[in-house]
């Protein structure tokens, strides 16, 4: 099929671009001696998580319950919900574990552990869990030399559950901006981790799961001793963001979004296009970055960027490119029903707004289309 006979706005992903980001994760967690458990939050797709793999079903992290039923379904049964359980979805996660899928959770407070241990004597299911440990001050969990911490295991262990280890997430690595800071901060994820598995193994708790990981800390930790996996999901795409913090380069991202050019406004300097903030999310990642990319960065259908050009503002359905500010280079030439590629500041975002991916082929043509796993 040919990319120009499809209604824009569309989202496109470059397999190529997506392996290549694939492997180079793959190989670094090898070298450094652990296992990887990828995210499929980023791209919320069997076919992508095929890459992630290189084929077979290797163990996961989701986001929601939706994925863990979808990629249960497809023969993952090794997967973790790496967001805090809400009691309300015990059931559905009794009903998967009774499925064969070794599906795991996490929680950081007495409440979460009891009904986890109350749900695991209700089903007969000895439900897993893992204990969320703040490394960076940054979102959920529990300080490793926290008291609470083995208390939580007691709860686990004493209710009929399984207290099945630890889990941290460097969410503050986002904001790094040189490479010591991002090796100082996967330092700091795993030395965490480490440090809360030995203090519930203090308390005599096995915590055979030693779990870290984010995109940036998992390209940049030097040492991962003491940790059994590493979880991340953006690099399979990578964004605008991660290029900011300088974990890829921008000729890595895997993703964009093709719209057409509608309109010109040459008394403003705006090009318009048919894809504005439905079409990339309204994520502005980059604005707290050095280099603000504005809504995202175009390119022509190929791929190739064009220098200062920006998605400078956004409406519902609207894009506005312009000339980055201070740029000297002239407003490109691009008539009305032109297609243009936008990189996306946030995969994760941009992605959330489509149902499917369409497959960019070996000669700029598109080989297929692929679902995406929508919804809780
Ligand atoms: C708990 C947890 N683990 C791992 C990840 C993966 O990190 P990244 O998106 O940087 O690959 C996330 C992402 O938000 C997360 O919330």
């Amino acid at each position: 099929v040919l990319i120009e006979k499809v209604d824009t706005p569309f989202l496109l992903v470059d397999p190529v671009k997506a392996t290549r980001n694939a492997s180079r994760m793959r190989e670094r967690i090898a070298a450094l001696g652990t296992g990887l458990r990828p995210h499929v939050k980023t791209a919320k797709s069997l076919d992508v998580a095929a890459i992630m793999f290189d084929g077979g079903v290797g163990p996961i992290t989701v986001s929601t319950l939706r994925e863990a039923e979808a990629f249960g379904q497809a023969g993952y049964t090794d997967i973790v919900y790496a967001v805090g359980i809400a009691s309300h979805k015990l059931a559905r996660v009794a009903a998967l574990r009774e499925r064969g899928v070794d599906l795991v959770v996490l929680l950081d407070t007495v409440d979460q552990a009891t009904a986890v241990a109350e749900a695991s004597k209700r089903s007969g299911i000895r439900i897993p869990a893992l204990i969320e440990i703040d490394c960076d001050g940054g979102r959920g969990g529990i300080a490793p030399d926290d008291p609470l911490l083995p208390s939580l295991a007691r709860v686990l262990a004493d209710g009929g559950a399984e207290p099945r280890g630890v889990l941290t997430h460097a969410g503050e690595s986002y904001f790094c901006r040189t490479e010591d800071e991002l090796v100082a901060a996967a330092e700091g994820e795993r030395a965490a981790a480490v440090r809360a598995a030995d203090h519930l193994r203090g308390a005599g708790f096995d915590c055979p799961v030693v779990s870290v990981g984010s995109t940036p800390t998992a390209l940049y930790a030097r040492d991962l001793s003491g940790v059994t996996e590493v979880r991340a999901g953006n690099y399979v795409f990578f964004d605008l963001v991660m290029a900011g913090i300088g974990v890829c380069g921008v000729e890595d991202i895997a993703l964009s979004v093709v719209t057409t050019v509608i309109g010109h406004r040459p008394d403003r300097g705006w090009i318009l296009t048919d894809g504005g903030w439905m079409a990339t999310s309204g994520d502005r990642g980059t604005a707290g970055q050095p280099v603000d990319q504005g809504y995202g960065l175009v390119a022509d259908v190929h791929g190739r960027i064009y220098p200062d050009l920006l998605m400078a503002d956004a409406n519902q359905e609207h894009g506005v490119l312009r000339m980055r500010d201070g740029s000297t280079a002239p407003l490109p030439d691009v008539p009305v029903d032109t297609q243009l590629r936008i990189l996306p500041n946030h995969a994760c975002a941009t992605a959330a707004q489509y149902d499917r991916y369409h497959v960019l082929g070996p000669v700029g043509d598109l080989q297929a289309v692929w679902p995406r796993i929508q919804g809780w």
